[in-house]
């Protein structure tokens, strides 16, 4: 088995790739629906919620570069192009929500999505003993968990 310079396995690594490049680009998407109901949110929860989803898609923000960048570790290139992530993308497109629980509701879908992907690449990443991008994932996946946890609350509904 041919290893790179961290010592990972050259052909699961480029596969590691595409599934954070998959990551990245529902990221992305993730991050322009946060914007998206930011900008749109309307209702006496307004204050509450627009800067609810600045903090989110801040957050949001801060994991796509370092998702990027683990890619570049691990001996990939980062999609960085709309016309890729539209391609890669495995999350829904949220477009014009302006009510306050259906955009709780994109939050706690777009993420679950997410932690679907994520989930994969966790299992994939411990094959390999790539303990960089499992650690990554691990970090995601328990503060994802933690912000469906908060958005149920809101919306008053169970697990
Ligand atoms: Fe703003």
């Amino acid at each position: 088995m041919k290893l790179n310079s961290i010592g990972l396995p050259i052909v699961e690594s480029a596969v590691l790739v595409q599934e954070l490049n998959s990551l990245l680009s529902s990221y992305q998407v993730y991050y322009q629906n946060l914007r998206g109901v930011h900008w749109n949110i309307r209702g006496k929860r307004f204050f509450d919620l627009h800067v609810k989803f600045e903090e989110l898609y801040n957050d949001a923000q801060l994991q796509v570069d370092l998702i990027a960048e683990r890619v570049l570790t691990i001996g990939g290139k980062p999609l960085h192009t709309f016309e890729d992530y539209i391609q890669n993308n495995g999350i829904v497109v949220g477009k014009n929500i302006s009510n306050d629980e259906k955009a709780v509701h994109l939050v706690v879908e777009s993420l679950g999505a997410l932690l679907q992907i994520e989930r994969k690449i966790l299992e994939k990443a411990a094959n390999i003993n790539d303990e960089g991008t499992n650690a990554m994932m691990s970090d995601l996946i328990k503060s994802q968990e933690k912000t469906i946890w908060m958005m149920n609350a809101y919306l008053e509904e169970s697990l």
